[in-house]
């Protein structure tokens, strides 16, 4: 944690700091499933009225990030790594330490017996925690679900997240939940939809609430669509929230449909951003399948560190592997050099290629 806050405080401290601590499921059908029910989405529509942007604007958010603690680089939380978590806990080097968890709520609500036993066990061990769900619908035309919120409240009690989060998406329709996150038109309806959701959701939880940029395999046409950066700006702002940044998810859209990832990432609220996500996605001829299932590529490590040094409110960076799971010495070893690229990041003329674009 000290690193954490010295980069905070002193970024301009940080290649004396380096050079002293250097020695230390998606599938195909999934797919096109997506691109059926958002193409379906496009038919609903709502009548709320579209917040009308009046930049500069006022944010608490903003005004209160400081009291958000900083934590550090934290791993998703999976139950089959729960004896690896507990072992290594204050038995490592503090540099090689996992020092948070965030956990997937869908797989705690309502649960007893073993999952109640994972929980109890790593907060009693110590690791903070964060959720991270895909069940909220933001972007549905549906009212937010009771139930869910209800269980989403009590799994809290428990926890007590330091943030949790959920997806600029949405994931249900008239009831019925899709295993997936579909995306939405960039329309000034679809910001109101999600806005008016995020303040309900901020009303009645007191912990701070965080908004992730999905991947998406298809563009859903809009007349009057905004830009991507500019749609997911414009929630933010008006929703006065914080941005979980998915920097794979940026370089799996980038490549599939085909944009500048730099570019798109200067154009967001960078001064939002709380959590960063890197995870790894598969390949193929077709396109880039965002699947959690892989090592995180060398070209998103590249965007990382584009974005590591420029996220001035940054307070946790997160390993996310939710299939084709490793052993857990193999995704410790990915969480290190994660780490290590971040501090890479803060040195001078680092990748400088990169940069150069900024
Ligand atoms: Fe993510």
């Amino acid at each position: 944690m000290w690193f954490w806050r010295l980069r905070q405080q002193s970024p301009q401290s940080w290649p004396i700091i380096y050079t002293l601590f250097n020695h230390e499921t998606k599938t195909l059908g999934g797919m096109l499933t997506t691109m059926s029910l958002s193409i379906f989405y496009v038919s609903l529509r709502t009548n709320v009225t579209a917040p009308q942007r009046t930049p500069p604007m006022s944010s608490d958010f903003l005004a209160q990030i400081d009291l958000i603690p900083q934590l550090g680089f934290g791993l998703g939380l999976k139950d089959t790594y729960l004896d690896d978590l507990l072992t290594q806990h204050g038995t490592l080097d503090p540099a090689h330490q996992v020092e948070w968890l965030e956990l997937i709520p869908e797989n705690y609500l309502d649960k007893g017996g073993f999952s109640v036993h994972v929980l109890d066990s790593l907060l009693d061990a110590g690791f903070p925690m964060t959720s991270h769900g895909v069940n909220l619908s933001l972007g549905s035309v549906d009212a937010l679900n009771p139930q869910y919120l209800d269980a989403l409240e009590a799994l809290f009690a428990r926890v007590q997240p330091v943030w949790f989060s959920d997806h600029i998406s949405f994931s249900s329709s008239q009831g019925r939940y899709f295993n997936d996150l579909m995306p939405l038109p960039f329309s000034t309806e679809a910001v109101a939809v999600c806005v008016d959701h995020i303040l309900q959701i901020k009303q009645r939880f007191p912990y701070p609430f965080l908004v992730e940029n999905i991947s998406y395999y298809a563009q859903i046409p809009h007349p009057d669509a905004l830009s991507e950066a500019a749609f997911l700006t414009q929630i933010l702002e008006h929703a006065d929230c914080g941005l979980l940044l998915d920097v794979n998810n940026v370089y799996v859209n980038s490549k599939n449909h085909g944009y500048d990832p730099i570019a798109f990432m200067q154009a967001l609220p960078l001064d939002r951003v709380v959590e960063i996500h890197m995870a790894g996605h598969l390949e193929t001829e077709a396109m880039i399948i965002d699947t959690h299932g892989e090592p995180i590529c060398p070209d998103v490590f590249k965007l990382f560190q584009w974005a590591y040094p420029r996220c001035r409110n940054l307070k946790g960076v997160l390993l996310e592997r939710d299939t084709n799971l490793p052993e857990f010495q193999t995704l410790l070893a990915e969480y290190t050099t994660l780490r290590h690229c971040a501090y890479d990041s803060l040195l001078p003329d680092a990748f400088a290629p990169v940069l150069a674009r900024s």
